[in-house]
């Protein structure tokens, strides 16, 4: 997609579409306002769009819509009226709403060019980020999947959006649209990775994909096969793959946008690219979506991307540990005891708390980049789902300072999180008889408990774990990877490379 700032005169320009919006008088009320846009294109048609209005058709309402046909006075083939909801109380989320719903009336007339005329609407709001949701508004309504069907990708004719501003956002404006384009392009290529079936993206296949980024987008890309985790003592993480043909990897990709000797920020992201439990297999209902399992590490590919293609100055490490989890001979069993990385033996009371596993010797591995910061992502526990919900992915944090990096920056861009606790009474929950770790606390409180396990392996960091089990993918008929947390890390890394 395209996207061009337009300073010139709204209802003088030439276009296929012009969007603007319009706002709900207030909660209770039918009656709509004009927006500064509106009402510029009300005067020049002489009053037809409060004509139209009056007939009641759209009440300004969030993400409502109503196209327009034959305005006078424009030289615009079509006007489509957006609602913004309440004037000066449009949040980022709403925005998006109403840039989403725009764009999938623009989408669904088939029209190759619009211009949008709703930034100036947001009061004294931050521009940078609004202009951002415009970018991945657009991403949101245009991402096909198409990878695994035959015939041709359908052609999208929406090729450029103009976007009307007030020259005194230009700067602002034009950065968020970059910085969305660069949010789009890494969300496109998470879900993508996301959705491949789990007998196409295994873990060779992963590790094939980061090489490809060192070349495409000058990461340093280094694998660790089986052999080599051997000599890393990563009895854990092994322990997890052998029940599996596919061998592991242990993918490290490096983004160095600052001086040399300037700590990297960690991101670590679980790479399961299909858990069926192992021996303590899951039930067969909706397994297929555990080819979801690989979402932590794939939005790690994706924050790598953005970060790189906006030449943050930042050094950032990304560690994705990549594995099947499949019932075997070889397998995992109940009862097994397992040496991580670190030392800390591991008694393997379920098998499907591998996630864990496999995470805690990466994070040890991160130990020798020095990082400044660890920030683990992982689809790790359904538990989390029945905290949660699908609306915030769990946060967990040996630091408040970290936590409340992630919260804010969840927040701007609408990618939210909400903290959990860890605390020493939880993980006495993971005590075992016969090994240091017991990798299951019991019944209660799920997600805590598995991130306690974490934690524990992380206690020379500023450490943070962001469980995006509910959040990473939707079920049921829209089934397919949403690209959280990425809006959010990058957020996070944007914020982080400012101070
Ligand atoms: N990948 C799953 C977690 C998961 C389950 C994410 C469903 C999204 C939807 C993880 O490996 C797992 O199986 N966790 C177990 C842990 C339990 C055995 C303590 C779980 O959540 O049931
Ligand atoms: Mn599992
Ligand atoms: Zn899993």
């Amino acid at each position: 997609m395209n996207f061009k700032i337009k300073l010139g005169n709204l209802f003088k320009t030439k276009s296929e579409c012009i969007v603007v919006g319009i706002y709900k008088k207030s909660e209770k009320s039918k009656d709509v306002e004009l927006t500064p846009p509106a009402n510029r294109i009300n005067e020049a048609s002489s009053g037809q769009i409060h004509q139209i209005l009056a007939r009641g058709d759209i009440d300004g309402s969030i993400g409502s819509t109503l196209l327009l046909y034959d305005i006078r006075g424009l030289s615009a083939k079509r006007i489509l009226l957006v609602g913004m909801g309440i004037q000066n109380e449009t949040t980022v989320q709403d925005f998006r709403k109403a840039a989403v719903a725009a764009v999938k009336v623009l989408v669904d007339r088939n029209l190759a060019s619009a211009d949008m005329a709703i930034l100036d609407d947001i009061g004294d709001q931050d521009r940078v980020i609004f202009a951002q949701q415009i970018a991945e508004a657009t991403h949101q309504v245009t991402y096909r999947y198409w990878e695994t069907k035959s015939g041709e990708k359908p052609a999208m004719q929406l090729a450029q959006i103009g976007v009307f501003i007030n020259r005194k956002y230009k700067d602002a404006v034009q950065k968020g649209i970059d910085q969305g384009l660069a949010i789009a392009n890494a969300l496109t290529y998470t879900k993508t990775l996301a959705n491949l079936p789990g007998n196409i993206c295994t873990p060779s296949y992963l590790a094939d994909r980061a090489r490809e980024l060192a070349k495409s987008h000058g990461l340093k890309v280094s694998v660790l096969d089986e052999k080599d985790m051997e000599k890393h003592k990563m009895g854990s993480l092994l322990s997890v793959s052998r029940g599996s043909v596919e061998p592991a990897k242990l993918i490290v990709m490096e983004y160095k946008g600052a001086e040399k000797n300037k700590r990297p920020v960690a991101l670590i992201g679980k790479g399961l690219t299909f858990d069926a439990g192992g021996i303590s297999i899951k039930p067969a209902s909706a397994m297929d979506e555990m080819k979801y399992d690989m979402c932590g590490g794939a939005s790690v590919f994706g924050a790598l991307i953005a970060a790189s293609e906006m030449k943050l100055p930042l050094n950032i490490v990304g560690i994705v540990p990549s594995s099947e989890n499949l019932p075997d001979g070889a397998a995992n069993k109940p009862g097994d005891i397992v040496t991580s990385m670190l030392g800390k033996t591991i008694e393997i009371l379920n098998t499907d708390a591998e996630g864990r596993l496999i995470l805690c010797d990466a994070i040890t591995y991160a130990k020798r980049y020095k990082p400044e910061v660890v920030v683990d992502i992982a689809t790790l526990t359904g538990a989390c789902i029945i905290a949660l919900g699908h609306h915030a992915s769990g946060l967990f944090s040996n630091s408040d300072e970290l936590a409340n990096e992630l919260l804010v920056a969840g927040e701007a861009v609408d990618d939210r999180a909400w903290r959990m606790p860890v605390w020493e009474s939880y993980t006495k929950q993971l005590k075992s008889n016969f090994a240091d770790l017991a990798n299951i606390g019991g019944r209660g409180a799920g997600a805590v408990t598995a991130a306690c396990f974490l934690q524990e392996f992380a206690k020379d960091f500023s450490w943070a774990h962001l469980d995006v089990a509910g959040t990473a993918w939707s079920s049921g008929s829209p089934k397919g990877a949403t690209g959280r947390p990425v809006p959010m890390l990058v957020e996070f890394l944007i914020r982080r490379s400012r101070s």
